[in-house]
């Protein structure tokens, strides 16, 4: 195994700041320098000539670099498709379905992610489209959150079902196979929302499991530059699923006897033309899996060093934010992740009015939370998402190459500090603003 941690971060992540806790590559990714390069090449190579590069060369470059990513993953490549992001596929996917919006009904989740469920309610708003959510509240046995969802699914109201495989908040795995086979059992339609999963765990199940629709971002933890992720369309949707936006490759309904077919490359000609974009991404695919393959060693030895230092760092963090705080799981441990944990905050009784104050109003939460976490990453320099979840305040923590036991022990200590300053001036304008929460 290569001397993962700190040295590493600065032979091959020298880019981040020096002054600077990375503990949260969960939401955005980040890049390693060599590919960072790579992109940086890729960008002038598509000024040189543009004439040359977007007519003949982009097409070349992105079958090139799905087939490089279909091969080192294990999945036949003529079921996927390159777009920019998570959000963007579960668009692409939910925006092309020709719904029956008087009785087409998608199931969600509590936990389902933000823009993802927008989407949805989107789809609501304007269409009519009906959704309905199954409570997905943490801590909760894999038993009993299979058990909700066949409840629903089993009652034949649902034409598709849209779930995690591991969820942004908290940071946590769902049972995903069990609920693609459960979807297939009751003939519900499958969206598996996999933002996180490439580069934490094998996508192989694919092929053999067969979900409708499946996507996941390149940018998070499979080392490639933001944006790009994978979209898994099934073999019999492929004529259905158009690109959003909707770009040259739509063909009209009266062009359709004209235009021939070939299954082996259709989402190919689909999806290699999204409008005037960089390609930069998507050629940084081959360096991103070289650099994971012989830098680091292949996904097996990155996936060893995050789960061992999880291991270490989890008492840390336990340590630095006091009696109350406990990891997030349930009693089969099929929460983890090997990129993300969550502790909770414990947080002092005088502090309380402010939590069911936070709990009572989402908006009252986004803007405390957006205040809060403006300052961990501007002053205190060490940055985690937290969250509101049941009851208790969730820090989610994420895990890298770079990361080593002090980042831990560290950023604990900051993002405490922060957070119990924020509760703590919060409570101040509670006291003049609100009363009422201080009695309840
Ligand atoms: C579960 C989940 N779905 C979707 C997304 C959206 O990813 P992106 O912003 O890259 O589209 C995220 C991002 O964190 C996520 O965690």
């Amino acid at each position: 195994m290569p001397k993962f941690g700190h040295e590493f971060k600065k032979k091959y992540y020298s880019q981040l700041y020096d002054d600077v806790i990375p503990v949260n590559h969960g939401s955005y990714g980040t890049t390693p320098t060599k590919v960072i390069d790579r992109l940086k090449k890729a960008c002038e190579e598509e000024e040189t000539y543009p004439d040359e590069f977007f007519n003949l060369t982009a097409k070349e470059y992105y079958t090139k670099n799905l087939k490089c990513l279909a091969e080192y993953l294990g999945l036949d490549d003529r079921n996927l498709a390159l777009v920019p992001n998570a959000t963007m596929a579960i668009n692409t996917v939910l925006r092309s379905i020709p719904w029956d919006f008087k009785n087409d009904t998608v199931l969600i989740h509590t936990t389902t992610y933000g823009a993802c469920s927008n989407t949805v309610k989107f789809l609501h708003d304007y269409y009519g489209l009906q959704f309905d959510i199954t409570n997905t509240t943490y801590p909760i046995e894999d038993n009993i959150l299979l058990a909700r969802f066949e409840e629903k699914l089993s009652s034949g109201t649902y034409k598709l079902c849209m779930f995690d495989m591991i969820s942004s908040m908290p940071g946590v795995t769902l049972p995903y196979e069990k609920l693609i086979q459960l979807c297939h059992k009751y003939n519900v339609w499958t969206l598996v929302d996999g933002a996180h999963a490439v580069g934490l765990v094998d996508l192989k199940f694919i092929d053999e499991l067969k979900p409708d629709f499946l996507t996941t971002n390149l940018h998070k933890w499979l080392s490639v530059p933001k944006s790009c992720a994978l979209l898994y369309i099934n073999p019999k949707h492929h004529s259905l699923v158009q690109t959003n936006p909707f770009s040259w490759s739509y063909v009209p309904k009266e062009l359709e006897d004209s235009v021939e077919i070939d299954n082996n490359t259709l989402l190919i000609e689909k999806f290699w033309y999204l409008g005037t974009v960089s390609y930069g991404p998507i050629i940084c695919i081959e360096e991103a899996i070289s650099f994971r393959k012989n830098i680091c060693g292949g996904e097996q030895a990155i996936r060893g060093y995050q789960n061992e230092l999880q291991e270490k760092a989890i008492p840390l963090i336990i340590a630095a934010f006091g009696p109350g705080a406990e990891l997030l799981e349930n009693s089969t441990n099929t929460y983890h992740t090997p990129g993300m944990f969550n502790i909770s905050f414990p947080i002092e009784e005088a502090h309380r009015p402010v939590l069911n104050y936070l709990l009572e109003s989402f908006v009252s939460f986004r803007k405390f939370k957006a205040a809060c976490e403006a300052r961990m990453i501007k002053e205190y320099r060490a940055f985690a998402p937290f969250l509101v979840h049941n009851g208790r305040i969730w820090v989610r923590f994420s895990v890298n190459v770079f990361n080593e036991e002090s980042d831990y022990s560290r950023s604990a200590v900051l993002i405490k500090k922060c957070l119990d300053e924020c509760l703590e001036e919060k409570l101040n304008t509670l006291k003049v603003e609100d009363i009422k929460f201080l009695s309840i």
